[in-house]
């Protein structure tokens, strides 16, 4: 095992931290934070309303990182296509942490990659500064950056 702060050589520049959720769009957010309360034995928090965002949320905290679950809040929610293509629900996005956001959003967009909407971060559900990045960029997954103080130390 390497060294508390040896230089890792697989790793190139130092810019995402730790897991900080994974999102799941469902059809049914009763039923889903039912499932994973009851069935899972999960510590589920109650909905919160993201009308920034157009969608309801409910945090799932585990041990080592957070499942948030999605569902659409209002007429143009930005995960209706999505539920609307995988009517069952299913994993949307990746939320990793980074210390300073705007210095990621610039890197990353030196190396060609997009940032999606105009490009500034919005509050999160969090209330830390998010931004998310292309799926056709990285993989074929929706990643989110939260700035988190301390989180990729
Ligand atoms: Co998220």
């Amino acid at each position: 095992m390497r060294a508390h702060n040896a230089p890792d050589r697989n790793r190139g520049i130092d810019m995402i931290g730790r897991l900080n959720h994974v999102a799941i769009a469902v059809p049914d957010l009763e039923a889903a934070a039912a499932q994973y309360r009851d069935t899972l034995g999960a510590h589920v928090n109650p909905p919160q309303d993201e009308p920034d965002h157009g969608v309801t949320v409910v945090f799932i905290e585990l041990p080592n990182t957070k499942i948030e679950l999605l569902h659409p809040l209002g007429d143009d929610s930005p995960i209706a296509g999505f539920l609307a293509k995988n009517p069952s629900g299913g994993i949307h996005h990746v939320c990793y942490e980074v210390t300073d956001i705007l210095a990621a959003r610039d890197q990353l967009l030196a190396s060609g990659a997009r940032v999606l909407g105009n490009g500034e971060p919005k509050i999160g559900a969090h209330g830390n500064p998010v931004l998310f990045l292309h799926p056709k960029d990285f993989t074929g997954t929706l990643v989110e950056l939260e700035e988190v103080a301390g989180g990729a130390a």
